[in-house]
């Protein structure tokens, strides 16, 4: 960036801490200022086009035309509030009920992914009378009163609710432990923690968590894990609400929805970021005797969830990704991608696993004497955009790098990537390097 760059984005940084604060988040050390996207690629206010390999919610790509269309089309004919009868609200509902398990068979539809979790959580509290709630303890569901007394990924005022239980979630890449060891210790911990929200009062009303583990840091628990503890939280009466906010719409690779992976049989399902490609759209997906229950005897209404402009955008988001075989898609380059990262990684000491699966992939960085390094993470990213590839990291300890692109990513892309990121571990891990 040339110094009139600098000081134009350096202005427009001051302009928007003077209106919305400086505390809402930013990513890189000199924030990157976009002005347009088209597919894979995003381009600055001077002109230089980063490859995004971490943004889900564009999952058929930035301004993917067939969706930009339908928006538009619908926003030039109808857009109302939710209490008229409209067909393409109906078809919509349809086609998404489609790609679920035969049980799940109503939806809520809502605006964001917080709003489908408190929802979620209303609907689990009113079914068990219980309160009590099983999380990750890592976890981030979003932003309302409810998630910030149940969120340990993120920093909140409020205290952790008494009637939360965080449980550490087993992983068998970093636990050199037999997988069989591992499983029994993880489930008699969760078997612990109802047991003490039971003797506490509380109960169990559910247990809310993201099938990819990805706030966490990708985790991989061993096999059984996840169908052990849902087991047991149906056992205690408690409902499963399977956080699909991050995990679903073929993501994985090798499942549309992330429960699947894990073969088991969710009571909810919620939905958000992806669904409507940066249009806001979620949901809660849900069995008929839940939904009857809830809405029975709750006037649950929202203006602008799943209005006809919504439905629209998550419809052309659905017909792309099913017809595109995006899925398939994320299953093949994400196989190319796990051999190339993990030939990567066995060249350099820095980096002590991959992560994830499909088109989600962690990189878990190490320092010199093998402990977790935020800051080598840290300047993987910062090194990576000034290469032109936007990526992230996460995780308890902030080591693990993020790569996450739209669905839409293909090889040539990925060829892109791999050569940035082979070369910004290389340059983070020279002396001099260390020194800027
Ligand atoms: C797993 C998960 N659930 C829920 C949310 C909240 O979604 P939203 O920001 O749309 O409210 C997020 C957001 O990052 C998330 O990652």
């Amino acid at each position: 960036m040339s110094t009139d760059q600098h000081a134009a984005a350096d202005a427009l940084r001051a302009r928007r801490s003077a209106v919305i604060g400086p505390h809402s988040p930013l990513f890189y050390d000199q924030p990157l200022h976009v002005v347009s996207g088209q597919g894979v690629w995003l381009t600055s206010a001077n002109g230089v086009d980063y490859l995004d390999a971490y943004n889900n919610v564009p999952h058929v790509g930035h301004c993917n035309p067939v969706v930009v269309r339908a928006i538009a089309e619908q926003a030039a004919k109808l857009n109302v509030h939710t209490r008229y009868l409209h067909e393409g609200v109906v078809e919509y509902g349809e086609m998404l009920l489609a790609t679920f398990a035969p049980h799940l068979e109503r939806v809520f539809f809502t605006n964001s992914g917080s709003e489908a979790n408190e929802l979620a959580l209303r609907i689990a509290r009113q079914h068990t009378g219980a309160r009590g709630l099983l999380v990750t303890d890592f976890n981030y569901h979003g932003n309302t009163t409810s998630l910030a007394e149940m969120s340990t990924g993120l920093v909140v005022r409020e205290p952790l609710g008494a009637h939360v239980r965080p449980l550490r979630i087993p992983d068998v890449l970093s636990d050199p432990r037999s997988q069989d060891v591992v499983l029994a210790e993880a489930l008699r911990e969760a078997a612990d923690a109802i047991a003490s929200l039971q003797a506490a009062g509380h109960g169990v009303s559910a247990l809310l968590f993201d099938p990819l583990f990805t706030t966490e840091g990708l985790l991989h628990p061993p096999a059984g894990y996840v169908q052990g503890l849902a087991a047991l939280v149906h056992g205690a009466g408690g409902l499963v609400i399977a956080d699909e906010v991050q995990s679903g719409l073929g993501r994985s690779g090798s499942a549309f929805w992330g429960h699947e992976l894990h073969d088991i049989q969710p009571d909810l399902v919620t939905m958000g970021k992806p669904l409507g490609n940066g249009h806001p759209l979620g949901g809660v997906v849900t069995t008929a005797a839940l939904l009857e229950e809830f809405g029975s005897t709750n006037m649950y209404f929202n203006t602008f969830a799943g209005n006809p402009v919504s439905a629209a955008a998550g419809a052309a988001v659905l017909r792309e990704t099913l017809g595109r075989e995006l899925q398939a898609g994320a299953a093949r380059l994400g196989e190319h991608a796990r051999t190339a990262l993990e030939e990567l990684a066995a060249e350099r000491p820095g980096v002590r696993a991959v992560r994830g699966t499909g088109l989600f992939f962690g990189l878990e960085l190490v320092d010199d004497d093998g402990k977790a390094s935020a800051d080598r993470a840290k300047r993987v990213v910062e090194e990576m955009y000034r290469n032109g590839v936007l990526i992230s990291r996460i995780g308890p300890k902030d080591n693990v790098l993020k790569i996450r692109p739209p669905m839409v990513f293909e090889q040539e892309h990925l060829h892109v990537l791999l050569d940035r990121l082979g070369a910004s571990l290389d340059a983070v891990t020279e002396p001099e390097a260390v020194a800027r």
